[in-house]
């Protein structure tokens, strides 16, 4: 008896700390509203019901997702919560439909607040619409896994999201967003599958997320205002990229941005800024770029500003973005390819205030190089290769 009562006492426990409710919340679990964990039964209902539900608690409400895979066809959720602090908590996985189809979103979420996203997992099932893509012709552009797009007071937090068909997480329009240890995972060859795209955000953090994906591990768009960065591995990927901006005339710009504590392991860049040679009103003020690990990195530091994919509408243009204040420190590694650091910044719109500190990367057992066009700064500490500002 006393054992029993032990080992019950444990359990409980036990469940307590696998599932650390608030006890406060009101549950919802998915499959009170016929959920099927069976990988094949349209959950979408389900989950779309369970948030309605949430959504009119008056007190903090959770969605639970249990283990298993619940096919969600599609998913948006919006409206302001009555509560104003509702959490989806996911032991399962959420997968998408196989095939591929216009949907630019898969699971979204519009003008909300106080939306918490925790645990789980997320598979885009990509692979179909990219083998479309390989093959070139007449396949859809692909569906972005979740998206918030004009919320606040957003957290996602311990969240896998694997194989998504374009982008795996998109933050648009948004304040006062925490990403934490997030797990993002795509093959290196899968096309647009960018790992976390900001913009249009401000006080947005992202920390603590190991990303690998066929593009962006993190890109930032236009109209990304504080946004932190800290903790970050990538690879493989196009590392982490401030753009493309400029695709627009009128634009707005990219200010205080942190990007620190990275890794890059075999990435085509490490740390890019990337603007389209076409006139604009937009501008990059106020980055910070510190104590980063290159590992056999092609670009490991970037700055271009003369993207013309497809030399359409663009080509012989000059950038309008002006990009400024801008410091590199504590860089260290190896760089895939001899030009380690590579400003090649607009002629009409120069680069100025960039600043390198305590960089030392190397092309193999050979010196690497850096190389400037139109841009200028001042250097501290020891810089290898040196200075070309
Ligand atoms: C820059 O952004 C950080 C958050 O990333 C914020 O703490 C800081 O106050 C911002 N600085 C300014 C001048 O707005």
């Amino acid at each position: 008896m006393i054992h029993f009562q032990n080992s019950l006492i444990s359990l409980l426990v036990a469940l307590f700390f696998i599932h650390p409710l608030t006890s406060a919340d009101k549950v919802y679990n998915i499959l009170s509203f016929g959920a099927k964990p069976d990988g094949q039964t349209d959950s979408a209902k389900a989950l779309l019901g369970a948030w309605s539900a949430a959504c009119g608690s008056p007190a903090p409400a959770t969605i639970y997702v249990p283990s298993g895979r619940f096919l969600i066809s599609q998913a948006a959720m919006s409206g302001s919560c009555k509560s104003g602090k509702t959490t989806i908590q996911i032991d399962g996985t959420l997968v998408a439909p196989l095939g591929y189809s216009d949907a630019d979103e898969w699971i979204t979420f519009e003008h909300v607040d106080g939306v918490s996203v925790v645990g789980g997992t997320i598979d885009g099932r990509g692979a179909p619409l990219w083998e479309c893509k390989a093959k070139g012709h007449g396949c859809p552009h692909g569906t972005t896994s979740l998206s918030f797009r004009d919320s606040k007071g957003i957290v996602i937090s311990g969240l896998s999201s694997v194989n998504s068909k374009l982008y795996h997480i998109v933050i648009s329009g948004c304040q006062n967003v925490r990403v934490q240890g997030v797990k993002i995972s795509a093959p290196g060859k899968s096309p647009n599958t960018d790992g976390i795209h900001v913009q249009g955000s401000s006080d947005v953090t992202i920390s603590g997320a190991g990303i690998g994906t066929g593009d962006d591990c993190i890109s930032i768009g236009p109209g990304t205002t504080n946004l932190w960065i800290e903790r970050v591995t990538c690879g493989p990927g196009h590392g982490i990229s401030i753009g493309s901006l400029g695709k627009e005339s009128q634009e707005e710009g990219v200010q205080n941005v942190t990007v620190r504590t990275t890794v890059f392991a075999g990435t085509q860049n490490g740390l890019r800024i990337k603007t389209w040679g076409r006139p604009s009103d937009g501008f990059v003020k106020g980055v910070v770029f510190e104590h980063a690990m290159m590992q056999n990195v092609e670009n490991p530091i970037i700055i271009t500003q003369s993207y013309c994919p497809g030399n359409k509408d663009c080509p012989g243009q000059n950038s309008g973005i002006k990009i400024s204040q801008v410091t590199y420190s504590d860089i260290h590694g190896t760089s895939a390819t001899p030009v380690a650091v590579d400003f090649s910044c607009s002629p009409t719109n120069p680069c100025s205030g960039i600043g390198l500190q305590d960089i030392k990367l190397t092309y193999g057992n050979k010196p690497a190089e850096a190389s400037c066009k139109h841009a200028g700064g001042s250097v501290t500490g020891l810089v290898v290769p040196p200075s070309c500002l």
